[in-house]
């Protein structure tokens, strides 16, 4: 059970501070208003107002969160999430791009304009990939450190003029520390300096050996200037899906995470939300860390209304209460009031949280002078 301060009971309650310490001292507990009282005396006091106790706990958010185990049956293919990564200027937005004008919306006319940070394409053989455009490095980090492990394979772009750089051996880190399978591209290898020798025997001293070096690891020798290898690229990928064996539940309630969040002047909070498993659905409700909402409206990546998100599909979010961040997780629950007390829930550790921790600082601040 969770303690709360004298202050904050009273603040929920919408009652005096001065009564509360009074009822408390009725109830033999001497405390001030700053001071934390336990939950089950928290519980008492409330009854005596004559107020409902509602209380709510990490594992009662578990519990409204995580019902559904998900039935081997009801399983089915999804399509793979897709990182690209690299060291500065080796070519990963120039990568993306080239693999959007050729592969998004063939038919449309000069349509690739791109409306949120993730895209869906599809390969020559039919397979969809959904590439994420945003994660740098440290988004890529910070959201696996917010619970959403997002990203189902890593495109390791390395540009061939250049081989192995800092941060390239950073994003080979990320990736095995995520437990997330590499695919090398070498970049720009129209250039007559490119080498892509030199990109296979640098990678070998940080344990990723190719395939051309007879290891496991795809690697694909790619000019985004040029066009040269991008199919067998997104074949590499796909190939690489396959293996992976991604499945979701379409049918259950929606779980997803927000890849990118802001508040937009005339449309309140947005959220680009990757679903990760389930269906999301306009009106369905749900918490996302430590928001809530309901889906008022959502449009998909080529900047088209739908009625519905299916797994491995990011689709940008209307109807929230609030700007979540980058990284958390969101889940559809059954009734407003579920998702508004989680979501407040929520709101209050974090709060917590941070006073504890500006305590503990001010602590140290004042034994530091002594
Ligand atoms: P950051 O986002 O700054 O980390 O860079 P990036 O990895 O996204 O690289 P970007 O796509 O911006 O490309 C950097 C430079 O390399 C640009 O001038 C591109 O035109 C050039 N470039 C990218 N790919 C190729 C390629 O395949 N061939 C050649 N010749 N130039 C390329
Ligand atoms: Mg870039």
């Amino acid at each position: 059970p969770e303690a709360i301060t004298v202050a904050e009971l009273a603040n929920r309650m919408a009652e005096r501070v001065g009564d509360v310490i009074k009822a408390l001292m009725q109830n033999g507990v001497m405390a001030t208003q700053n001071q934390s009282i336990d939950a089950d005396t928290a519980e008492l006091i409330i009854e005596e107002f004559g107020h409902n106790v509602t209380r709510v706990s990490d594992a009662d958010v578990e519990q409204v969160i995580h019902t559904v185990e998900d039935k081997p049956e009801d399983l089915q293919s999804r399509a793979p999430i897709v990182t690209i990564m690299g060291h500065v200027d080796h070519g990963k937005t120039s990568l993306l791009d080239a693999i959007r004008k050729t592969k998004v919306v063939a038919g449309e006319a000069g349509g690739i304009t791109q409306h949120i940070g993730a895209y869906q394409v599809t390969t020559e053989s039919g397979s969809t990939l959904t590439f994420l455009d945003t994660p740098g490095h440290a988004a890529f980090t910070s959201m696996r450190s917010r619970g959403a492990q997002v990203t189902d394979i890593v495109v390791l772009v390395v540009a061939a003029d250049d081989a192995v750089m800092p941060q390239t051996v950073e994003a080979i880190n990320h990736a095995k520390a995520a437990g997330v399978p590499m695919i090398v591209a070498i970049n720009k290898i129209d250039k007559p300096s490119a080498n892509p020798t030199k990109v296979r025997t640098d990678l070998l001293q940080h344990e990723v050996v190719v395939e051309q070096m007879s290891g496991e690891v795809q690697d694909v020798e790619v000019s985004a200037i040029s066009g040269q290898g991008l199919d067998e690229l997104l074949e590499a990928i796909a190939l690489q899906a396959e293996i992976l064996e991604l499945k979701a539940n379409p049918g259950r309630s929606a779980q997803g995470a927000v890849i990118e969040a802001q508040l937009d002047v005339g449309r309140g909070p947005v959220a680009t939300v990757l679903v990760q498993n389930g269906t999301l659905r306009q009106g369905d409700i749900f918490v996302v860390g430590e928001q809530w909402g309901k889906v008022r409206a959502m449009e998909n990546d080529q900047g088209q209304r739908v009625k519905e998100a299916g797994p491995s599909v990011p689709v940008e979010v209307l109807g929230l209460n609030g700007t979540p961040e980058a990284g958390d997780v969101l889940n559809v629950v059954e009734t407003e009031a579920q998702a508004r007390e989680i979501a407040e829930y929520r709101q209050q550790v974090a709060k917590d949280k941070r006073a504890a921790a500006g305590a503990a600082t001010t602590l140290e601040a004042l034994m530091q002078k002594a």
